[in-house]
């Protein structure tokens, strides 16, 4: 696992953001694994700015989002299908048929999106956050290693971090479909980019813990090629 620390929250996102363009430069057909949260909006902007700079072509690149909300649709200001189309999608020359966020409305084969990822390839470079609990995607503590993309259940602690986005817990879907342990462990390349001191103890984790299923994040140290970017603050416990 490689680790990178760097200073600030736009610093995170110009190491990740280089990460993605070098992937899209080598090949511009690359299939990428996307994120959602707080964390990723500094990524986004750095190749929205790219973008307008370099004119970086991403008409035949792939994306596959990790998650959504359960009940939310597409068109739903708090679903993760319109933060995506609001923070880049609409806002760079992606191909938007080509852009995959799982459907919070349709999830009665939640496995087929692994098919789907798998027919078009696979995905070569996956960008992750990381939850205050050590959650990749909405893979809370005590998620299988073995799993696929599934309709998974939200802690309680998870809901209160995430309701800041929602007017009140109360709002907050209990439920999410989220690529499972092993959708995430099977791209190639893994981004992961954390900032702030209320991850410090999930890089901690993540980096020196024992691999266990209470800290879903300690699967990546069987992945043999992880990239960690962290501001120093997430990097105040290592
Ligand atoms: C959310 C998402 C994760 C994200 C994490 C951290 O619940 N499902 O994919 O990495 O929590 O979010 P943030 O970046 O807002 O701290």
């Amino acid at each position: 696992m490689k680790v990178i620390k760097v200073l600030n929250e736009k610093e995170v996102g110009k190491v990740a953001g280089d990460l993605i363009l070098s992937a899209i430069q080598s090949n511009s057909s690359s299939i990428l694994g996307l994120a959602t949260g707080s964390t990723p909006e500094s990524t986004y902007e750095y190749l929205i700015e790219d973008f307008k700079k370099n004119k970086t072509d991403w008409s035949k690149v792939k994306t596959f989002n990790l998650d959504e909300y359960v009940g939310l649709s597409p068109d739903h200001k708090k679903s993760y299908r319109y933060f995506m189309n609001d923070k880049l999608f609409h806002k760079i020359n992606i191909d938007i048929k080509n852009t995959h966020v799982p459907d919070g409305l349709k999830i009665e084969n939640p496995e087929d999106y692994d098919k789907l990822i798998s027919k078009n390839g696979g995905i070569d470079l996956q960008l992750l956050g990381i939850g205050t609990n050590g959650h990749i995607g909405f893979n809370e503590p005590g998620t299988s290693f073995d799993s696929l993309t599934s309709v998974v259940d939200l802690t309680a602690e998870t809901i209160e971090v995430n309701s800041r986005f929602f007017e009140s817990a109360l709002e907050v879907p209990k439920k999410a479909v989220s690529m499972g342990l092993t959708s995430i462990m099977n791209a190639r390349k893994i981004v992961l980019i954390a900032i702030g001191k209320n991850k410090a103890e999930a890089i901690k984790q993540l980096i020196n813990g024992n691999i266990s299923i209470n800290w879903p994040c300690t699967i990546l140290q069987n992945h043999k090629d992880v990239t960690v970017i962290i501001d120093e603050e997430a990097a105040s416990l290592i």
